[in-house]
């Protein structure tokens, strides 16, 4: 496709709170041929792209790559909706189309159990429809995380199953304002996360992933001396579960323009990280390896979710989020949901 393909046409009139709070967006946005509206029910949150014409959104993108990215980086999280729906194989054309730096599921130190359906595309989690994976931003547990995440909605829920966002910059100023010490103490002490994994994968879990595929080794000796080099202490359990713990990591991180981010995985952790292996409580403590004060996490994790824009899939849906300024998670759902996701642009803490 080339750009004389798209009928243009104005942009909805609807996006004032852009050009209000970001003007520098305002000439990006005038300047790609998408219908552009804030995603429905995201308040100031998310913009939605709409077609203007016809065509896959792998074309779309190949041709609007670089101003679609900038935007990205401003607003948090774009949902890409009207388009034809290419599959799982067009939607790694669509990640391919916006020439990042790859990332891989096999490369990634993740928890989470999936599926590669492509080199690029991979099922999102393969935990039980009834299990809440709460916010998090992706793999920020790990000393490598990836800057941007998509998600495509192969088959959307038949109740449930929303993907919650919440943008990380926003949350921060309220945790400032409401937990002042605590956040003091996670900005100077950062945060140490401890977690057991088992020797065979386990699906029941949200994060189930065994040492051995997260690590991408076939031997305890192997194990050990991956984990050697990214830092981190563990101790052998029974039954051949791997404890692991990390160094400290930060739980505050800086964007491109200055903006803090509360990045880190306290919520989910917290929250969450529940399973025979594993006891949320114990899992996250400072950097320094002093508790972290129980009250002030459950404050977070509620605050955090006073933040949060629900979205609700549409089979087709294609989402592009910045994981270093948008957390996310998954509702609990029923019916044979199917959300792919993807990752690009390796980064380290
Ligand atoms: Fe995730």
């Amino acid at each position: 496709m080339t750009r004389g393909c798209f009928v243009k046409k104005p942009l909805a009139a609807s996006i004032p709170f852009m050009t209000e709070t970001d003007p520098a967006i305002a000439p990006l946005l005038r300047r790609l041929p998408f219908l552009v509206a804030p995603a429905k029910g995201a308040d100031d949150f998310a913009l939605e792209f709409m077609p203007t014409g016809e065509g896959h959104l792998f074309d779309w993108l190949s041709e609007t790559a670089t101003d679609v990215m900038s935007v990205l980086d401003q607003v948090g999280a774009i949902l890409f909706r009207g388009f034809p729906d290419g599959g799982d194989l067009g939607f790694d054309r669509c990640i391919e189309a916006l020439d990042l730096k790859p990332f891989t599921y096999a490369e990634s130190l993740s928890n989470a159990v999936r599926k590669n359906r492509s080199p690029r595309v991979f099922t999102a989690n393969e935990a039980p429809p009834e299990l809440e994976i709460f916010l998090h931003h992706e793999m920020a547990q790990t000393p490598l995380f990836p800057r941007y995440l998509f998600f495509y909605c192969e088959r959307a829920a038949v109740t449930g199953g929303a993907t919650p966002l919440c943008r990380s910059d926003r949350l921060m100023a309220h945790l400032q304002r409401q937990l002042p010490d605590f956040v003091r103490r996670c900005r100077e002490l950062g945060v140490s996360y401890t977690h057991t994994m088992p020797a065979q994968a386990d699906s029941g879990s949200g994060q189930g992933r065994s040492w051995l595929d997260t690590l991408s080794v076939n031997s305890r000796a192997a194990a050990e001396a991956k984990l050697q080099q990214l830092g981190y202490t563990w101790v052998w359990l029974a039954g051949d579960d791997l404890r692991v713990t990390t160094r400290a990591l930060p739980a505050i991180r800086q964007t491109s323009t200055g903006t803090e981010v509360f990045f880190n995985q306290l919520v989910a952790a917290f929250a969450g990280w529940q399973d025979p292996r594993n006891s949320s409580a114990s899992s996250v403590c400072f950097g320094d390896g002093s508790a972290m004060p129980a009250p002030a996490l459950k404050q977070m994790v509620a605050i955090a979710y006073q933040q949060v824009y629900d979205h609700l899939w549409q089979a087709g849906d294609v989402i592009l989020i910045d994981n270093l300024r948008v957390m996310h998670g998954r509702r609990p759902f029923s019916g044979a949901r199917t959300v792919l996701a993807g990752l690009a642009g390796p980064q380290s803490h």
